[in-house]
């Protein structure tokens, strides 16, 4: 008999995870503690913007015409227990208010909640991203709890998914990594991704340890390679030099490679940064602290960019923003994405109107949750709107819709044509053929 699915925590990586084992035929029941998020998915609706998702969460959601009806939703963990033989872990994981270490109570809430419901053999799934040594710990915790005992196993498959190409990300992972202690646990998985694994997604079946610490060190590899751009950017300021000249040409070099080299205003989200600061604070009680103060580096470079982005904006429009108007093209941390999660558009956005500007921000999908978020920046309904009156144009996420404005039309609305690239992504001559000073992160004036 196919085997029956539970997703426990429906946010980006819980919803696409749960519509997506639909889609490989699987009977899904989606769990969160959230009702209304259960509602909205029940209805077909997804509670953030990713592209595809909605989509594919109403090819399959009970209830919706012309649907599978494999999906369903449920705030109820006694029907969780009863109805899956696999669930995956999909809550948050966020970092400890005033501490780098990881915040595990969502996940110890969602193993406590879910094991006394476990009467018959399971296995249990994290996917979250943790500390090293976590699931150790709730392996023995979900045996003691679980009425099964030891036949209530657990496995730790950590998520890679990219926001924004979360969709392809889940149905055609580009590796897929399980940290097991038995062969039934491996197999079982096998058989949850038979059909990827078919069309040839990598498998590496690992013990728990290696498998929490794959997340988190591709995390930490990521993160370095932006701050390591944005590194240069700053010696290239210092020196007259231009970063895009200068990683086009390191990333012809195979083993560098041109993917996130992209200088800017650096990185963002739910993720990397609270990744990269819950990893050092797990090596310090670790005792492997040293290994990774690089990361302390890391993590201030990118946290810098922010600060020199607002620096750059201020001496463009003549020291002070008093009086001045800046529009903020972009919210979210990332295009083709909703989410606000330490954005550093946001951040560069707040700092400014903290230094007297009246901001005005527009972003595509970004809208509601940046609001949320701050409510006392102004917000616009589209990028010419947010402009008009400007004394300066913030370009701070890498929408296709900023590359595609016309920048003369543009610049009609404004006060002063001055653009500033906060992701190095704009074609700075076409800016610049229609009268407006360009200027970008590590890059010469003119
Ligand atoms: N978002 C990503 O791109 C991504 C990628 C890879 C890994 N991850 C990891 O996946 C995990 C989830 O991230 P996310 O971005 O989906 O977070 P999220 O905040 O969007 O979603 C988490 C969901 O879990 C729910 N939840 C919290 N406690 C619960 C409980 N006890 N029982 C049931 N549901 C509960 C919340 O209501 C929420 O809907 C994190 O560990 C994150 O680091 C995220």
């Amino acid at each position: 008999m196919a085997l029956k699915i539970t997703v426990i925590g429906t946010g980006y990586l819980g919803a696409t995870h749960a519509a997506a084992m639909a889609e490989l035929g699987f009977e899904v029941l989606g769990l969160d503690i959230v009702p209304e998020k259960i509602a909205m998915l029940t209805a077909g609706r997804v509670p953030m913007y990713e592209p595809g998702l909605e989509e594919l969460l109403r090819r399959h959601t009970a209830g919706i015409e012309g649907a599978s009806g494999r999906l369903r939703f449920t705030t109820s963990y006694e029907e969780a227990g009863e109805f899956g033989d696999v669930h995956f872990i999909c809550v948050n994981t966020p970092q400890k208010h005033g501490e780098y270490a990881c915040d595990m109570s969502y996940v110890n809430a969602a193993v406590e909640s879910l094991a006394p419901h476990l009467r018959r053999p399971a296995l249990v799934v994290g996917k979250s991203t943790v500390p090293v040594g976590s699931a150790d710990r709730l392996a023995a915790r979900l045996a003691e709890l679980a009425p099964v005992g030891a036949d209530a196993e657990l496995a730790w498959n950590p998520e890679f998914l990219r926001e924004g190409f979360a969709v392809q990300d889940t149905l055609r992972p580009d590796r897929i990594v399980v940290g097991v202690t038995s062969d039934r646990a491996e197999k079982l998985l096998r058989e949850v991704y038979a059909k990827p694994l078919a069309e040839g997604s990598p498998f590496v079946v690992t013990d728990f340890p290696t498998a929490e610490l794959v997340k988190v060190a591709a995390n930490s590899f990521l993160a370095t390679k932006i701050s390591f751009i944005n590194a240069m950017a700053e010696v290239c300021e210092a020196a007259g030099g231009d970063v895009v000249k200068l990683a086009e040409a390191i990333g012809h070099d195979e083993r560098i490679g041109r993917k996130f080299l992209r200088a800017g205003i650096g990185f963002g989200g739910g993720c990397l940064p609270k990744d990269i600061r819950a990893f050092m604070a797990r090596a310090g009680e670790l005792g492997a602290d040293q290994a990774l103060t690089f990361l302390r580096e890391v993590d201030s470079i990118n946290m810098r960019r922010r600060g020199h982005m607002v620096e750059l904006a201020r001496d463009a429009v003549g020291g002070s923003f008093l009086g001045k108007r800046v529009a903020v093209l972009g919210a979210t941390f990332k295009p083709d994405s909703d989410d606000v999660r330490d954005s550093p558009a946001l951040n560069v956005a707040g700092q400014i109107q903290l230094q007297g500007a009246q901001v005005t921000v527009f972003d595509p999908k970004g809208m509601e949750n940046a609001r949320a978020l701050f409510p006392t920046l102004a917000y616009a309904a589209d990028p010419a709107e947010a402009a008009r009156g400007a004394h300066a144009v913030l370009h701070l996420t890498e929408w296709r819709e900023f590359r595609e404005l016309d920048p003369a039309g543009l610049g009609d609305v404004v006060a002063e044509r001055r653009i500033l690239d906060g992701r190095n992504a704009l074609d700075a001559d076409r800016w610049r053929e229609a009268g407006w000073t360009y200027r970008a992160l590590g890059r010469p004036l003119a």
